[in-house]
């Protein structure tokens, strides 16, 4: 399949329409497809849970964070390609990162909403569950369909979670929004421990209320075979959850360490398989992916793709593929990060959770030159 930029207009009928702005056809791209032999849906849950040592919250106390299901479906899009972000999350990284206004906006994916979900019996699947954590001060889930919807036309249903606050925007099923701006405006490192424990937390409770959140979807999505994924923060909240039984293995994309994981001592071992991806500047630039490599005892990988910087590492690469800014990533060519993206995290997954092995988890690839292979010590392998 060769990714290409597929234009479409959005047609609209005389019907429903609300205001002048919709009378004008409205240009839309889409966001490259997944590959995968399924389609892909996507819906979202509340899940409430009282936390009342929640830095970012009102008086400390939050009460619910939302959960971004992707899952394979086997129903055909049928309507043209709907946008995929909302319209505040679009509208901030807009103003945010000096993008046209209406850009975002006007990007569509093939994710159907609230597709039916695959037969099969409930809470059972052959295909693993990913747990995903976005950014800190954003992106949320969303803002990383390119990967979850790879992943999710290949099997795996993805549960993500936004933290109200912790992103620029979300919006609850109920409708109710959430706007945060703490790390526009006062965050330092400091603060972010408390966050990342926020997160690991979060992790713990939609893991504990799996089955049950899973009974109310009626759905055929794995309980018992979890891997944990994320981005930056999320990357180590990811990781963060490791030393939680429930799962199976950790990747991190680009997300420095915290808390426990920051210990540089043994109890930052997680005892899995644990996959560090990151941009260049994370060899000797990042104290915490220096020390955690140093202790871990399970199967380990430390790989960093070059002329990436971090905002490559989610769907602003394809972003600024389209409205180019050096400012938004780094030299790499945004199709072939996301070709490199997709193919180690699905081979990561799939060898540890699913036992399928990937020549390109074995060392470093002629194929992909561009992937630099670590050790424990930093130390460079050698293209083989
Ligand atoms: C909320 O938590 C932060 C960070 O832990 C702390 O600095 C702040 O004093 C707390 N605020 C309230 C109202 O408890
Ligand atoms: C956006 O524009 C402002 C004003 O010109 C500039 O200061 C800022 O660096 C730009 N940001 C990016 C990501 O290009
Ligand atoms: C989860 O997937 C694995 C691997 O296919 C399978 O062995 C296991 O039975 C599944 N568990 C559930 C509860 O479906
Ligand atoms: C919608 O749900 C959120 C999260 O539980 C809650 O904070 C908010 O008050 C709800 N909004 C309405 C209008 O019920
Ligand atoms: C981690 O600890 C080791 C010794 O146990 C030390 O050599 C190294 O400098 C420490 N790394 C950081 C980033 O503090
Ligand atoms: C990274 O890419 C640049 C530009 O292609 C190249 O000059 C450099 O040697 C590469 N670095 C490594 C470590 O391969
Ligand atoms: C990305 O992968 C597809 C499918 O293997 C391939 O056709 C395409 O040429 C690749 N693009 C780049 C830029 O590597």
């Amino acid at each position: 399949m060769k990714p290409g930029v597929s234009s479409a207009r959005l047609c609209l009928t005389a019907f429903g329409l609300t205001s002048l702005q919709l009378l004008s056809s409205v240009a839309a791209t889409a966001i490259p497809p997944p590959s995968g032999p399924y389609h892909v849906g996507k819906t979202r849950r509340t899940i409430h849970h009282y936390y009342d040592h929640d830095p970012l919250a009102p008086n400390n106390v939050s009460t619910a964070f939302l959960a971004t299901i992707f899952y394979p479906t086997a129903q055909k899009p049928k309507v043209p390609p709907q946008p995929y972000l909302w319209n505040g999350i679009a509208e901030y990284y807009e103003n945010h990162w000096n993008y046209t206004q209406g850009f975002l906006q006007s990007l569509t994916s093939v994710v159907q909403y609230d597709a039916p979900f695959l037969e099969g019996s409930v809470g059972q699947s052959p295909f693993p569950t990913i747990i995903f954590g976005p950014g800190g001060g954003g992106p949320p889930v969303d803002g990383n369909t390119i990967l979850l919807s790879e992943l999710a036309s290949h099997g795996y249903t993805i549960i993500g979670v936004d933290h109200p606050f912790d992103q620029p925007y979300i919006q609850f099923p109920n409708g109710t929004a959430v706007v945060g701006t703490a790390w526009d405006t006062w965050l330092t490192s400091a603060h972010v421990t408390p966050i990342y424990e926020t997160r690991v937390v979060d992790n713990r409770v939609l893991l504990e209320r799996l089955p049950q959140i899973v009974e109310e979807l009626n759905a055929p999505i794995n309980t018992s075979l979890i891997g944990s994924l994320g981005f930056s923060l999320g990357g180590a909240g990811a990781v963060g959850s490791m030393y939680d039984e429930k799962i199976v293995s950790g990747l991190n994309l680009d997300g420095s360490f915290w808390g426990r994981t920051a210990a540089n001592d043994s109890s930052s071992d997680v005892k899995k398989p644990v996959f560090l991806f990151g941009q260049e500047g994370h060899l000797g630039g990042d104290p915490s992916w220096a020390s955690f490599p140093l202790w871990q005892t399970g199967s380990f990988r430390y790989l960093l793709v070059n002329g990436t910087t971090e905002l490559d590492f989610f769907d602003n690469t394809f972003w600024r593929l389209l409205e180019p800014n050096p400012r938004l990533g780094g030299t790499i060519d945004p199709y072939r990060m996301i070709n490199i993206t997709n193919a180690y995290v699905k081979a990561f997954f799939d060898l540890t959770l699913l036992g399928r092995h990937a020549s390109i988890l074995d060392g470093p690839s002629g194929e992909y030159p561009e992937v630099l292979w670590y050790d424990k010590h930093g130390n460079q392998y050698p293209l083989t």
